[in-house]
Formats: structure tokens, C-alpha cells, sequence
């Protein structure tokens, strides 16, 4: 029996993200005490299910290509993390226009809208951030931030022009701790579709304060005649924007929880991390150097093991020896009153953080004492060295 467990009853808390975890509608809708007038049936304008009453069926072509796919029997099991390659494709042609086009690489799929709004946010916000999101607006927004602990601020909507957004509000919302705002297009409860200028406008808030957008536009297909709608991601090459969607409102199949979110990052902003792992990859196989992956900022540090390089006294005179022969330019870590080490940005483009990094490796390969005698010796390095 373990002597460090002192409990002697049960006593089970609910978790901190199910404390803060509340829906607005349910809470209203459950309160409600009143009963209907007898006398007369009740028509529920109040549920956002487009099956509800029947009168509005999904197509038949839907219908026939799940049944085709169950009958296959060749989708049973585990399905990629991210989806199928085929359906990531379809996703990718369905939502490519003449004025973006969707790598299928790009499309992660989803349960339902709800679920990639959720990874988004997961993605994008973290406990001590914020996030905008519309007021009046679709409910899950808050529910899901405010769960994670994630702070949520609202910006005002006008209804007096057709619920466009009050752009100042939005503006004066924005401080350092916003990590996105979530912009809700054709929007629920609204029913607005916001004209190409005000979208353009939007975007440009977004880019002067480097926000990232998240995109709910699950309503995208959904547009009245005479009415256009400009998805976010097409008037912009500049500002991330995760764009939500799925097959729920358009193919009016809500129950068969199909989402997805389609990554828009031409400037490859969001995937700062990626080159983090880019550049510790490399650098952890290179014979004396030890790197800390980082959690954010611009860079990374990496230990240089001195001993396993005797050409060298300090740091700086190892940076100095690298930017000489191969060109490649760190600062050293005494510049941050930390010897030892060396700093290397890794927000530069990819390839060229890879060809730095390779760079990197074979001058340490090229100095290092074990290496530099093997290299002597003519014989054959197997990349496992550590000094
Ligand atoms: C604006 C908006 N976003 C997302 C959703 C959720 O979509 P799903 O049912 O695919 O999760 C809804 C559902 O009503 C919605 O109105």
C-alpha cells in the first residue's frame, strides 16, 4: 500500500476547463420555465438544425457517396490524423477559387465546424492571451476560450449598416496579450454578408497589428441572390488566417460531423515552430553542440561543448571561425552574459535555415577532435558522435 496517498474517502473535483466551460444557449434554453399555449402548436424558430422539420434534404449525391464508402468496407479503421489524403483533395478542390488555391496539405478535417474552431483557438491563444470575437455572435466562441482559460474580449457589430463590423471598436480592442480574432462571415445570428471593401478593411486591421484571423465562414455557400460573398483568405496574401467550414449548413447533414479548417500562411508566419524543429533536428546531430528547443520568440540557443573543440577558447572565437569559413553568422552567447553558448535566429526562410544548420554541421564535423581525426584517418563518420 503506497504511504504517500493520504486519501481516505472519495473526493472528485470537477477539472478547472469543465468549471469554466458554459453555453450561453443551453443555460437560457434550460432556464426557461414558461410553457407554450396549448391551444396552439409550437413552431420552434430557435434551433439552428436545418433537418429539423424535414422539409430541407441533403442531396443525393452525399447520400450515395457515404453509403458507396460504407459498403466498400474499406474505411473502418483508423482514418489519418488530419484525413484522408482523398478527402483533404476534395476539401482542397471544393474550396479552390480563381482566387486561391488550396494545397491539400493544407486542410486538416474535422468533427463538425465547432471542432476546428476549437483546434484553432487551442492552437492560436494561450491561457494569459485574448481573443475577439463579434458581438452579437455565435455563442461557442466563448464558450470554447473561456473552458481553456483564454480571456475573450467582444467587438461591436452596427446594426445599422447591415452589421458590419465597428472597425475602431475592433482597433481599440487590440493589445499585446490578442492572439486572434475570430471573424464570423456570412454571421450567426446576423444572417450578414459583408461586402468586399468592409472585408478588405478588416484585413487590414488584422495585418497593422499582426493578428491572425480565425474564420468561421461555415455559412460561405449560404448567400442570397444579389449577394457576393469574398472569403477572407482570398483578398489576402499577407495575414494567417485559419478558415473554418464543413458539410453542415450547405449539404444540411449537421449529425454527420464533418468540418475542416484550411490553413491559409502565405508568409509561412505560423509555422515559426516548425522551423524551431527545422533547426533543433539538425543541430542535436551535430558532434559538440547541444540545442534548447524554444517555446516561442525568434530564436535558439546551443551549447557548445569547448572541450570537444580545442581550436577554441570561448564562444567567440567559435562564431568568429564560423562566420569566417562557412559564413554563417551567430551571436555569441556572451553577448547574453551566458559563455558557452551560441544564439541562432530562426525566423530566416526555411531553406536557408537549412542550409545554415548543414553549414553548421560540417564545420563542427570539420574541428571537432574525434571527427577531425576519423576525417585524418580516411575513415567513415556515422553521425552518432557526442563529445
Ligand atoms: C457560425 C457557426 N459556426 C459553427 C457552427 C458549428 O458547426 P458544426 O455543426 O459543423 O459544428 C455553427 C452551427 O450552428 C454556426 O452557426
Amino acid at each position: 500500500m503506497s504511504t504517500l496517498i493520504s486519501r481516505e474517502r472519495w473526493n472528485v473535483e470537477a477539472s478547472e476547463i469543465a468549471r469554466n466551460t458554459h453555453n450561453p444557449i443551453r443555460s437560457i434554453i434550460e432556464s426557461l420555465v414558461v410553457e407554450p399555449n396549448p391551444a396552439k402548436s409550437v413552431i420552434a424558430l430557435s434551433i439552428g438544425d436545418p433537418t429539423t422539420f424535414g422539409n430541407l434534404k441533403p442531396p443525393k449525391e452525399a447520400i450515395d457517396a457515404v453509403q458507396e464508402s460504407l459498403l466498400s468496407q474499406s474505411y473502418n479503421g483508423y482514418a489519418p490524423s488530419t484525413g484522408y489524403q482523398m478527402a483533404k483533395e476534395a476539401v482542397a478542390d471544393y474550396s479552390s477559387s480563381e482566387f486561391v488555391d488550396v494545397d491539400p496539405k493544407d486542410v486538416i478535417l474535422c468533427s463538425g465546424c465547432s471542432c476546428a474552431l476549437d483546434l484553432c483557438i487551442t492552437a492560436l491563444a494561450r491561457r494569459d492571451q485574448n481573443i475577439l470575437i463579434p458581438r452579437p455572435g455565435f455563442s461557442i466562441y466563448r464558450t470554447l476560450a473561456e473552458g481553456l482559460g483564454i480571456t475573450v474580449k467582444s467587438y461591436e457589430l452596427r446594426p445599422e449598416f447591415g452589421w458590419e463590423i465597428d472597425l475602431n471598436d475592433l482597433e481599440s480592442q487590440i493589445d499585446e496579450s490578442t492572439a486572434a480574432i475570430i471573424i464570423n462571415n456570412p454571421s450567426n445570428p446576423c444572417g450578414s454578408v459583408f461586402s468586399r471593401n468592409h472585408t478588405l478593411d478588416i484585413l487590414d486591421v488584422a495585418a497593422r497589428y499582426y493578428v491572425p484571423i480565425i474564420a468561421d465562414e461555415i455559412y460561405e455557400h449560404m448567400v442570397f441572390p444579389g449577394r457576393t460573398f469574398h472569403s477572407l483568405a482570398s483578398l489576402s496574401n499577407e495575414v494567417p488566417i485559419l478558415s473554418c467550414s464543413g458539410l453542415t449548413k450547405r449539404f444540411l447533414v449537421p449529425g454527420w460531423r464533418m468540418g475542416w479548417i484550411i490553413i491559409h500562411d502565405r508568409q509561412n508566419i505560423l509555422n515559426k515552430e516548425n522551423h524551431s524543429k527545422v533547426a533543433y533536428n539538425c543541430i542535436t546531430k551535430v558532434p559538440g553542440l547541444k540545442p534548447i528547443m524554444p517555446d516561442g520568440a525568434m530564436y535558439m540557443m546551443v551549447h557548445i561543448d569547448l572541450s570537444c573543440f580545442p581550436e577554441f577558447n570561448s564562444d567567440l572565437e567559435f562564431v568568429q571561425r564560423l562566420l569566417m569559413e562557412e559564413s554563417v553568422f551567430c551571436l555569441p552567447g556572451q553577448c547574453f552574459d551566458y559563455p558557452s553558448y551560441m544564439r541562432l535566429v530562426i525566423t530566416v526562410p526555411t531553406d536557408m535555415l537549412e542550409e545554415a544548420c548543414q553549414r553548421i554541421r560540417e564545420f563542427c564535423e570539420r574541428h571537432h577532435y574525434k571527427t577531425a581525426e576519423h576525417t585524418r584517418r580516411n575513415s567513415f563518420f556515422d553521425g552518432e558522435i557526442s563529445c
